[in-house]
């Protein structure tokens, strides 16, 4: 096992812990985005985008922790959000500046992973990380987004 992989499974359980707890909704989310923040060195910014339950075709931000967005509504197919939306696809991007459906953020983000959450079988929301660094994300990485994907989709 690769230490990142040890690592990654520690912070799955004291992720669990967060969502087993007795705060609501959004101080859960809120937690595991700090979780994913202050634990991981290559996560910058870290957030959850929900599908508007009125439109279906649109984002709109949730909790997050880093530098505030302007970006608090994408709509389905812009950018690396609103394609992993319309896709239902992780997208692992290793070089934004080679992206041309990109939405920046700030200059200093160098890569992102966006990972679509599944509420019965349907697109409901999505984990957002970006990262200052270049190309930082490994299959790891990946496998445990995808995970914690899976165990906050019962929120959305
Ligand atoms: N870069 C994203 C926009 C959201 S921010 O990363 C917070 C995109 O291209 O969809």
């Amino acid at each position: 096992m690769t230490d990142r992989k040890v690592f990654f499974d520690s912070l799955t359980k004291s992720i669990d812990e967060v969502l087993k707890s007795k705060k609501n909704r959004d101080d859960k989310l809120k937690t595991v985005c700090r979780l994913l923040k202050e634990n991981v060195p290559h996560y910058n910014w870290v957030g959850f985008y929900l599908v508007d339950k009125k439109k279906q075709n649109e984002l709109v931000l949730g909790p997050f922790e880093g530098e505030p967005t302007e970006h608090v509504r994408i709509a389905f197919g812009k950018g690396i959000c609103g394609q992993a939306a319309k896709l239902e696809k992780t997208f692992l991007i290793q070089d934004v500046s080679k992206e041309t459906n990109y939405l920046s953020c700030s200059a200093n983000v160098k890569s992102e992973i966006v990972v679509p959450i599944f509420k019965n079988r349907r697109i409901a929301g999505e984990l957002d990380i970006d990262s200052h660094a270049l190309s930082p994300f490994t299959k790891e990485d990946k496998t445990f987004l995808k995970k914690i994907a899976e165990m906050t989709s019962e929120l959305f």
